[in-house]
């Protein structure tokens, strides 16, 4: 599928043109962030969203904000004030500050300079993408003996949650590619529909076959055998192996544990984070209570309802069978240590 959630439009005025995923599946429409304050306010409404995704808007940002100081003169202080609240748009998904981070050290050399390496941080997640996905799909290929597979997976983490390709979505269609892929259980993803909004909109433009389930569907198709494999993505994976994912993974991840079905976890190295020791570390972003109360507008609570929405969940390391980078494949339940990467003969 050629979608692209993220691009850079090079111009007088630059800007970064996001797929407008709040509008998807009915929609497809596009928007231009030529300032801070228009990307901080895609990220926040999820217009985009997904880790990777997040990395290649705070790389290709920090030149957004750039080019808005140079237009409004801002000084150095007031640039680096506004790279911040980019960097912090979202707590969660690693892979924005990472992403800053990295352009940080190039900003005093200039635009073009910045520019060049926000390509690289582009260019660079795609190819992670489809070798994590190579290594991930053998990996399941070794434990898994039937065939073809069925696989459930959660939120999206296809193209629309990176630069292009995917990474658990990836996992699915490097076996699809294969021919090794019977049928996908795509979980909807509550409360903003991740799943039946987006990742089916991608398998069904594949022509991959998938259903939709809710999420509570999940653990009794798991124990019931239906699935072959769980293979979720990531927002931040700690040193450990805990891993930080949409709502709703942990008990994916138990229900896998219980049954022996095997839980994967597909990311590329920038979601990995090794200055935090395990997954207490991990700050869980908490959304609007309204995602949990209403839908589309229309209440779904009695007035006055409060509402829990954590937009993640950590699953530790001891449920986790395999996490797949582009560097090889990780076991955290055998060792809980992501320097303890397997490279691949
Ligand atoms: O709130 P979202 O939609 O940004 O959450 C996205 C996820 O949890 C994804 O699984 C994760 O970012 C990995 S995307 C390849």
């Amino acid at each position: 599928m050629a979608v692209r959630a993220v691009e850079w439009l090079d111009g007088a005025v630059p800007a970064v043109r996001l797929l407008d995923q709040t509008r998807l599946p009915d929609t497809e429409a596009h928007l231009e962030a030529a300032d801070v304050e228009t990307l901080i306010d895609a990220i926040r409404r999820l217009a985009v969203r997904g880790a990777p995704a997040l990395g290649a808007v705070g790389a290709l940002g920090v030149v957004v904000a750039m080019a808005q100081g140079a237009r409004e003169g801002w000084d150095d202080a007031r640039l680096h004030e506004e790279i911040g609240r980019l960097r912090a748009a979202r707590p969660t998904a690693v892979n924005l500050a990472w992403a800053v981070d990295r352009m940080l050290p190039l900003v005093p050399q200039g635009h073009a300079a910045v520019l060049a390496e926000a390509r690289r941080v582009v260019a660079e997640d795609e190819i992670a993408n489809r070798r994590l996905s190579q290594l991930g799909a053998d990996w399941l290929l070794e434990r898994c003996p039937r065939r073809p597979l069925r696989v459930l997976t959660h939120c999206n983490t296809g193209s629309l949650a990176t630069v292009a390709w995917g990474t658990a979505l990836g996992v699915v269609r490097e076996l699809h590619a294969r021919g090794l892929l019977e049928i996908v259980h795509v979980d909807e993803t509550r409360p903003l529909l991740q799943g039946s909004r987006l990742t089916a909109w991608e398998l069904q433009a594949d022509g991959i076959d998938h259903v939709v389930q809710v999420d509570s569907a999940a653990p009794g198709a798991i124990l019931r055998g239906l699935v072959d494999a769980v293979v979720i993505g990531a927002d931040r994976i700690a040193a450990n192996g805990d891993t930080a994912n949409k709502v709703g993974s942990v008990g994916l991840a138990l229900a896998c544990a219980d049954a022996g079905v095997p839980f994967v976890v597909a990311a590329p190295w920038s979601t990995v984070d090794l200055a935090t020791p395990d997954g207490a570390g991990i700050v869980i972003e908490e959304r609007d209570a309204a995602e949990v109360v209403s839908w589309g507008g229309v209440a779904t609570a009695p007035a006055g309802s409060r509402a829990f929405n954590p937009a993640f969940d950590v699953t530790p390391a001891r449920l986790i069978d395999a996490v797949t980078t582009e560097h090889g494949v990780v076991e955290p339940k055998i060792r809980p240590d992501m320097r303890a990467v397997h490279q691949p003969a």
